[in-house]
């Protein structure tokens, strides 16, 4: 949907190239959460001394934080092949054990959108993880037989953007856990220099700046921003991009100062004139807008919620005073918490 097309994190569908073309391969090239790197940089050199498979892995977070950049960039660090799929890409035990069969030892195996997995899957996951074994029954009722198969030593790198959603059997079995945080505007910007440079795009530092304040702290918008003020500066300016016609492309894209998108504002709007300010409950909200609870809960109340424009309550979602601000509505004079 063009609303949110521009500032929507999560990958949208034509973007896997973008993402690829961008893509870090290595932990020095991985630009920003320092804490993580240097974590990873111990885990995956103790793993080579010693000659292993890796722990597990879980990387929570956001989206287009880079989770699977991470995943990427573990395994080849660690020297090992990576094999890609989703939780709802698994359908069936068939599906999972052809994987599992498939890999050699000491390879990673990612599973993004972990919590998407089915019950049945999950469960056969855990001897998997454990054991380095998968047992498959074969038949049915009285008659029925359990084989076990024995796989390979591998890593299974998990990705959710909702660890709420995972079983605890499954988050236990990770022997490693690394959450994702939203970066600076400072590591924002150089990730938005780099792709610059990648797509060999004359940037100057001020327009770096600029789209890297509008782009919700994430990298997956950053690069998306850069490629439309890219070509917003080919069409209006020869193609040279300047701090004055970044400004303007981010202003036609309807993305504000602070980097809120029309549904951001879309959101605020709704609870402050419809609702009062709240509380309101999420589902309320998603259908006033007819969008999504998922995308609203996910992707735009963790932004709002960090600007300080929204706060969550256990009687619903309330707009505050900065919010109001923001939109240049008056704030009403009795707005205190209601909780
Ligand atoms: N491109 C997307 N995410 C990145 C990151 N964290 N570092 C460098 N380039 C990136």
């Amino acid at each position: 949907m063009e609303d949110d097309f521009l500032t929507n994190a999560q990958e949208q569908p034509d973007e896997q190239t973008l993402d690829v073309q961008l893509r870090p391969q290595t932990l020095g090239q991985y630009i920003g959460q320092d804490t993580i790197k240097e974590s990873l940089l111990i885990f995956i050199n103790a793993a080579k001394q010693r000659d292993e498979a890796m722990e597990h892995v879980l990387l929570s977070g956001p989206p287009g934080l880079g989770k699977t950049t991470l995943a990427h960039i573990i395994a080849k660090e660690r020297g090992v092949n990576v094999r890609v799929t989703s939780g709802p890409a698994i359908e069936r035990v068939g599906d999972l054990a052809a994987i599992l069969t498939n890999l050699a030892p000491g390879d990673v195996l990612f599973i993004d959108e972990i919590h998407r997995l089915g019950k049945v899957i999950a469960e056969c996951l855990y001897p998997a993880m454990e054991d380095y074994a998968l047992d498959i029954i074969l038949g049915k009722g009285p008659t029925a037989k359990t084989i076990r198969l024995d796989l390979p030593k591998f890593t299974l790198i998990g990705a959710t953007t909702r660890m709420s959603l995972l079983a605890a059997p499954l988050r236990d079995r990770f022997g490693n856990h690394y959450h994702l945080e939203f970066y600076t505007p400072d590591h924002i910007s150089q990730i938005i220099k780099r792709s610059a440079s990648l797509l060999s795009v004359i940037l100057p530092e001020t327009a770096a700046y600029e789209i890297a304040t509008r782009a919700r702290a994430t990298p997956r918008i950053a690069n998306r921003l850069l490629k439309r003020v890219r070509d917003y500066a080919q069409v209006k300016n020869a193609g040279t991009i300047t701090e004055e016609n970044a400004i303007e492309a981010l202003h036609a894209l309807g993305i504000d100062d602070l980097g809120l998108d029309n549904l951001d504002r879309k959101i605020l709007e709704t609870i402050i004139q419809k609702f009062n300010g709240g509380p309101v409950g999420l589902g309320t909200i998603a259908a006033s807008l007819s969008e999504d609870t998922e995308t609203i809960e996910e992707v735009y109340e963790p932004f709002l919620m960090q600007k300080g424009f929204l706060q969550r309550t256990p009687r619903g979602r309330i707009a505050t005073e900065q919010a109001y601000l923001h939109l240049g509505l008056e704030v009403p004079v009795m707005q205190k918490p209601m909780w």
